[in-house]
């Protein structure tokens, strides 16, 4: 059973501009058998208070190493991480008074993994109590706090049980329960899905969803699965090779001509029908009707339109359409029809060519 059927979704976020993750030039150089592998090439990453923010990227692009930086359970090689206005690097590696001082400032971070890292041995109660026990919260606080947890998850009737006969589902419920016993104001997440099959998958993203509305939790996640992004994010960055290419809100993202996240979020298929073609996405946010556009197009410039393709969907809440249409003649002959196009304030990306920012204002 699930504590937050999705109707709780009326629950307005309430992202702030306060900074909770900043980091700075977050460098990361591992050192093997004399090979230098550098996993995080100078990463500025902002993630506001009480957003859902995911990064996503390919396999080998940093992001387990992003995400294990922002906790210090990785040294960076340079750069700086600071959590909840507190500069973690200053305090890693300063004597004993600071490593006291980053134990505390950790146990405010929330971790989820991907294979749960449940104790075996322990019952799910007392996997939640773990942390508890190592900030030194007594007997009866303890069991308070993991009973409070795992009611919130929806697993009040399994705190007796072991890991082993829980799903999978269950046991990163579990997890999660065990990454918020700290009371902490950012949750990060490594692929704590991708282990799930797509069902589970939806339940978990919801539950961190209304934890974080609930809560006010910041979350940052990591994945690679699209879908994740538009379910649940308020903001995404594209890592490749260690380095973030693409950042901002999903609005703004999805509002950037030329965008390789906006397009993997909410792609459009269509091929030209042939060479003498110009192939142009049109992208739509809220009302704004296409359809009246397309028309008036045709018949002012009396050309022949063909629409190859459309989609709409609900991204990060809001309404988005986009639509891939095919005018005659190459893109030179169709300067004129494009600016017409431009001038109704929808965004334009003509297959080919450079992106065009669309003119401030502009609506
Ligand atoms: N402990 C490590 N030692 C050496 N190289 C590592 C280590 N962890 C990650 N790497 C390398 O760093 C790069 C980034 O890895 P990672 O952060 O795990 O990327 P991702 O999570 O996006 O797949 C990869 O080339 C990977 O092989
Ligand atoms: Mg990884």
């Amino acid at each position: 059973m699930h504590p937050c059927p999705a109707h709780t979704h009326a629950l307005h976020s309430t992202v702030t501009e306060t900074p909770v993750i900043t980091t700075t030039g977050l460098t990361k150089v591992y050192r093997s058998r004399g090979r230098e592998v550098t996993a995080l090439d100078g990463v500025d990453l902002h993630v506001r208070e009480g957003e859902v923010y995911g990064v996503i990227g390919q396999s080998g692009a940093g992001k387990s190493s992003l995400i294990r930086c922002v906790n210090l359970l990785e040294r960076p090689t340079s750069g700086t991480v600071t959590v909840a206005g507190q500069d973690l690097t200053a305090l890693a590696g300063r004597g004993p008074r600071a490593g006291r001082e980053l134990r505390k400032a950790r146990s405010r971070i929330g971790m989820v993994f991907q294979h749960f890292n449940l104790l075996s041995s322990r019952t799910v109660q007392d996997n939640v109590e773990l942390p508890l026990e190592i900030l030194g919260v007594s007997g009866k606080e303890r069991s308070r706090k993991a009973l409070e947890l795992l009611d919130l998850v929806g697993l009040s009737d399994k705190a007796k049980v072991y890991p082993a006969q829980l799903s999978g589902g269950q046991k990163q419920r579990v997890g999660i329960a065990r990454a918020l016993a700290g009371d902490p104001k950012v949750l990060l997440s490594d692929e704590a899905t991708s282990a799930l099959d797509p069902e589970t998958t939806r339940s978990i993203l919801q539950l961190l969803r209304d934890l974080n509305r609930q809560l006010g939790l910041t979350v940052l996640l990591i994945t690679h699965e699209m879908d994740v992004v538009k379910t649940i994010c308020d903001s995404a960055a594209l890592m490749e090779n260690g380095r973030i290419v693409e950042s901002g809100t999903v609005s703004e993202l999805l509002a950037t001509p030329g965008s390789e996240l906006a397009s993997a979020l909410f792609p459009v298929s269509g091929d030209a029908t042939g060479d003498d073609r110009t192939v142009i996405d049109v992208t739509f946010h809220g009302e704004a009707a296409t359809q009246p556009v397309i028309s008036q197009l045709a018949r002012t410039y009396n050309i022949d339109i063909s629409i190859l393709g459309a989609a709409m969907d609900t991204v990060a809440g809001k309404q988005v359409g986009r639509m891939r249409i095919e005018l005659p003649g190459r893109y030179e002959e169709n300067v004129v029809p494009i600016g017409f196009l431009r001038e109704q304030g929808l965004q334009i990306d003509v297959q080919g060519q450079e992106p065009v920012l669309v003119k401030e204002g502009a609506k």
